[in-house]
């Protein structure tokens, strides 16, 4: 693993990584170097065979402030697009991880906040979290990813509203326009996400990998297309232990215990 200046990570025997952006003095804003580590973190993870889960989430009062807007102020157009590439190929990073991945988002997710958010597979909001994308109000757009990724996770009335007027939603209205799986009590945030994160570690490894990359790819093609990539890796899976293993297990009423295979 990488050393991170602005990163925590923490990886668990049993599988889950947890990885915590931490610039809390600056509410966890990106610069450059933020947006460096989070696809270095992920091009690392990506190579873990024994990985089952990643958690993203935000050390203080934010997950993710934004983009920071200090230095985003000094750049020049070039600067701007190289900034711009280099977000959308830490959130493509992080949304082709081979493992599900949930943001915890445990306070403010704005802007660049929302879109790493928005890169992860699930979402779950702590009550004191604010969600949007601001950037109208800075005279930009959202610039990793949010315009392309918030629509396709709450359907593009909502998304276009949220971008248009910049409004920030609490916890419970992001969650009654889709955009979580669940708001949890600030203090039971990390425990909830932990669960789901356990319970999903507890399944056939190669069967989640599979679901997840069966999902995105078919996601972008037509139904026709996203069944026939559902068919191949159907039956792909059959002859791995962990399908051995699962159907000897309910047959034998007994838990599963997977082999990291
Ligand atoms: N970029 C750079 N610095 C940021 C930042 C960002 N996106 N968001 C917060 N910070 C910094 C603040 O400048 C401040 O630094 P300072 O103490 O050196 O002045 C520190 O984090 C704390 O933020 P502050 O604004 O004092 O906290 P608050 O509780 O009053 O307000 C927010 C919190 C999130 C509402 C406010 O910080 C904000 O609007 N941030 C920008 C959100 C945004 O537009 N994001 C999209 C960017 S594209």
């Amino acid at each position: 693993m990488s050393d991170f200046n602005y990163l925590e990570v923490q990886r668990s025997d049993d599988g889950i990584a947890t990885v915590t952006v931490a610039r809390p003095d600056q509410l966890n804003a990106l610069n450059a170097e933020v947006v460096t580590e989070l696809e270095a973190v992920a091009t690392d993870l990506a190579d873990d065979d024994q990985l089952r889960v990643v958690i993203i989430t935000g050390a203080g009062r934010a997950f993710v402030a934004g983009a920071d807007i200090a230095a985003m102020k000094e750049m020049d157009e070039e600067q701007a697009r190289e900034f711009g590439r280099q977000g959308h190929r830490a959130m493509d990073a992080i949304e082709q991880l081979p493992v599900p991945t949930i943001a915890a988002v445990n306070g403010f997710a704005l802007g660049g906040g929302l879109e790493l958010a928005l890169s992860c597979d699930l979402i779950y909001l702590s009550d004191s979290a604010r969600v949007g994308l601001p950037e109208v109000g800075l005279g930009i757009i959202p610039g990793f990813g949010g315009t392309q990724r918030l629509g396709r996770v709450v359907g593009w009335q909502q998304a276009r509203r949220l971008v248009f007027t910049g409004t920030q939603l609490s916890a419970d209205e992001a969650l009654q326009i889709g955009l979580a799986v669940d708001v949890v009590a600030d203090d039971e945030l990390i425990d909830e996400v932990l669960d789901v994160a356990n319970t999903i570690a507890d399944q056939g490894p190669l069967a989640v990998r599979r679901a997840k990359s069966v999902m995105y790819a078919g996601a972008d093609r037509s139904l026709e297309e996203g069944n026939q990539l559902e068919i191949d890796a159907f039956a792909d899976l059959w002859n791995s232990s962990d399908r051995k293993e699962g159907m000897e297990a309910f047959v034998d009423k007994r838990s599963p215990n997977f082999e990291h295979s």
